[in-house]
């Protein structure tokens, strides 16, 4: 049985989906690890009522992103991890982690890649006034969303409304997650 981490710095529904999947067979895996950078996101809590083990560290009390990348790794590599899923961990992945876990890391992310990077993808792609929105899936290498495309699924909107197409965004990112985790393992 494969076994996950997953990486979130706030709500955590993505993380629930998958640890949800990995609860009821869906998905024949399971979450050894969360990592958290942000001490009492709600997704803290979520893992404690799935029984996951889980690293929250806050990244000001260390001295640089290689630091706590290397505590990050330790975790890891205790937990035996096979799969890192990045969902909705809002820092830029170093070349600690990267290069402890390359190949091993994916993303999901909130646009049809490469259009619209970065953490307000959403409210840009909505100011550009776009109709055919999207979720992307994609491998995590040095470039800021940069890495090459697993799986992504298209929705049209024709509104100005951000906080609907994070809705409708995030039912279809739960489903083509655990979908695409399928997949990979
Ligand atoms: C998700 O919608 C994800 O696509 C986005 O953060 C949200 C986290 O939601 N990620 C990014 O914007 C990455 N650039 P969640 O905490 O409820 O899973």
């Amino acid at each position: 049985m494969k076994r996950l981490a997953v990486f979130a710095s706030g709500t955590g529904s993505n993380f629930q989906a998958i640890a949800q999947a990995c609860a009821d067979g869906t998905l024949d895996a399971r979450v050894a690890l969360l990592v958290c950078d942000k001490p009492g996101a709600p997704v803290v809590e979520k893992a404690q009522a799935f029984g996951i083990e889980s690293f929250v560290f806050n990244p000001k009390a260390y001295g640089s992103k290689a630091e706590y990348e290397a505590d990050i790794v330790k975790k890891l590599d205790a937990q035996k991890v096979d799969l890192v899923c990045l969902a909705g961990y809002m820092r830029i992945v170093g070349e600690v982690l990267l290069g402890a876990y390359d190949g091993k890391i994916i993303n999901i992310h909130p646009s049809l890649l490469p259009a619209f990077r970065g953490a307000h993808a959403v409210e840009e792609a909505v100011a550009y006034g776009v109709k055919v929105y999207g979720i992307t899936i994609h491998w995590v290498n040095a470039d800021l969303d940069g890495g090459k495309i697993i799986a992504q699924k298209a929705f049209e909107y024709d509104g100005d409304d951000p906080a609907e197409v994070h809705r409708i965004g995030q039912k279809i990112e739960h489903k083509l997650y655990v979908e695409t985790i399928k997949q990979l393992i």
